[in-house]
């Protein structure tokens, strides 16, 4: 779905990746756990086309759906308004299922609310939903949980791992919280210290949607530990 070459970013003097390279499988959701200010977020937006960079991506679909690391909801708007934007924007109709997307997003009821009168999961969901409405083929998801408390975040989860199952997706995903790696991902890039570089690829067998048991399989502390121990001994 995606195949990134020898990807290079520098923004000025400074160097934010080097020579990464990447594969992303159809269906597959893929992690990039790396410190904070190593580059995640860069990929990200290389991926996306929105900086120049130096290197090849090729993304073998246009229905991306993005959701950037800072929420970007628009008050003045209703719930409603701010989901169907991407569609807005192309100039198309909204799919007739979006009664019921609403309803698996938990925000029906809601739609004519404005954003600042949501909880902060909710918010989350919403960046979600509009993300899956601008293209649930692929989905680019950069910290989609960053501001919300431990137990929100870990229903969140959950409840993502099951979505994007029912809907196929093929998700590239940015977390500076492991266990949130293990638990999402097929797959998970560990990158390194500015420029991003990969120390590190990890598969996770768990199958999918993963659930509350996903947690306690005894494997699952011993991949923790293992991208943990990546993590901290690098030189
Ligand atoms: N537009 C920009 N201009 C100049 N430097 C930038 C720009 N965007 C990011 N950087 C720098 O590039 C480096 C990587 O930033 P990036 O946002 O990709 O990190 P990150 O891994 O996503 O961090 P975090 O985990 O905190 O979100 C940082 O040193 C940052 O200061
Ligand atoms: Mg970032």
């Amino acid at each position: 779905m995606i195949k990134v070459s020898q990807l290079t970013v520098r923004y000025g003097e400074l160097k934010a990746v080097e020579d990464l390279s990447l594969e992303v499988q159809r269906g597959e959701i893929l992690s990039l756990v790396g410190p904070s200010g190593c580059g995640k977020t860069t990929v990200v937006k290389a991926i996306l086309g929105l900086i120049p960079y130096e290197g090849k991506i090729e993304i073998f679909t246009s229905r991306l759906g993005y959701c950037p690391q800072k929420d970007v909801l628009f008050d003045w708007m209703t719930v409603y308004e701010n989901a169907v934007l991407p569609l807005v924007l192309r100039k198309e109709q909204p799919p007739s299922n979006i009664k019921e997307l609403f309803e698996r997003f938990g925000l029906s009821g809601f739609e004519e609310k404005r954003p600042y009168q949501l909880s902060g999961g909710m918010r989350q969901k919403l960046s979600l939903l509009r993300a899956v409405l601008s293209g649930e083929e692929l989905l680019v998801l950069d910290e989609p949980f960053s501001s919300v408390d431990a137990y929100t975040r870990k229903k969140l989860q959950i409840w993502l791992s099951e979505i994007v199952h029912r809907m196929k997706s093929t998700v590239v995903l940015i977390t500076h919280d492991v266990e949130e790696a293990v638990f999402l991902s097929d797959r998970i890039l560990i990158l390194s210290d500015r420029p991003a570089r990969i120390l590190k690829e990890i598969r996770v067998p768990f199958s999918k949607p993963r659930t509350i048991k996903t947690f306690s399989d005894p494997r699952f502390s011993e991949i923790e530990e293992e991208v943990l121990e990546t993590l901290m001994n690098q030189p």
